[in-house]
């Protein structure tokens, strides 16, 4: 048995003051929005009750599909890293970033630096998609942030990308472990509006189809989601978490998953356990089990 909690959208507060010289057109609107829409939504009690929960229920490891900061200040992706650290090794956590975390040109590059000790492939080298060979189970992150104009927060792999990805999942083929994959916009259609969507959904579609993985997991809807992919060998699970530092007063309260995947011969097992935040008890708790 392995245990993995899938966690997201983090978009770790506090906001932290903003440096004249990195104040542009984007991050005024996005400045305008965290204050006056989502400041109150996303609470860093909510964080400090995960990292508490995660610290108690010791998964074996831990991914992240992206949206961890807001506008990618610098600030916040040191306060990011900071609270990654506190999580625990860094061998036990899995990154990918989503679109808030390449919110203005050049953002991302610091993000990827600061943050690539979870981000990195087993030989050391950065860049998507990359391979983590955790214990029975191999992850495949992929990254799906490109800066946009304002209000606006689809994504794009990229064909390199693509390519890669299914060259990757043909050399992992014959090893036959279980294999997710990480994206921070949902990959199956209709999930997210045109200005939310992942606009080359439909070719990683088909690269899974030729190439299929066990479970893919996205964030970046900020609600707890589930669909599949259809494939030749049969359908690919897909899972959505919410927010994990959400109040709940705009979108769902904060989320969680812990997959559970028994390995044996032929398809892997997997259990799926979802965690809300009570915002009576402030604490996370079990809410549905699951098998996929
Ligand atoms: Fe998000
Ligand atoms: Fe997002």
């Amino acid at each position: 048995m392995f245990r993995i909690a899938h966690i997201s959208d983090l978009h770790i507060p506090p906001f932290p003051g903003v440096p004249l010289r990195q104040l542009t057109a984007k991050r005024l609107v996005g400045l305008f929005s965290w204050h006056h829409k989502w400041k109150s939504e996303h609470r860093r009690t909510v964080l400090d009750a995960l990292l508490a929960h995660l610290q108690e229920i010791e998964p074996d490891h831990i991914c992240v599909t992206g949206d961890i900061t807001f506008t990618t200040l610098p600030a916040e992706v040191d306060q990011a890293a900071d609270w990654f650290s506190r999580l625990g090794d860094a061998q036990r956590i899995s990154l990918i970033p989503g679109n808030h975390d390449a919110y203005v040109t050049g953002a991302l590059d610091y993000a990827l630096e600061k943050w690539s000790r979870w981000m990195q492939d087993d030989e050391g080298q950065t860049g998507f998609p990359y391979l983590h060979r955790r214990g029975p189970v191999d992850i495949v992150g992929l990254s799906s942030a490109v800066v946009t104009l304002p209000a606006i927060s689809l994504g794009r792999i990229g064909q390199q990308q693509l390519e890669r990805t299914e060259a990757l999942l043909t050399r992992i083929k014959d090893d036959q472990r279980p294999c997710l994959l990480l994206i921070h916009h949902p990959p199956q259609d209709g999930a997210a509006s045109r200005r939310r969507a992942l606009t080359d959904r439909k070719k990683l579609q088909e690269v899974l189809a030729r190439s299929p993985v066990d479970l893919v997991l996205h964030g970046h809807l900020h609600y707890p989601i589930q669909a599949t992919l259809d494939c030749p060998s049969g359908p690919i699970p897909v899972l959505g978490a919410a927010s994990a530092s959400t109040i709940g007063n705009r979108k769902s309260v904060a989320h969680y998953h812990v997959i559970e995947l028994e390995t044996r011969v032929g398809q892997p097992r997997i259990t799926v356990q979802h965690y809300h935040y009570n915002t009576g008890s402030g604490n996370f708790s079990l809410s549905g089990t699951q098998t996929l």
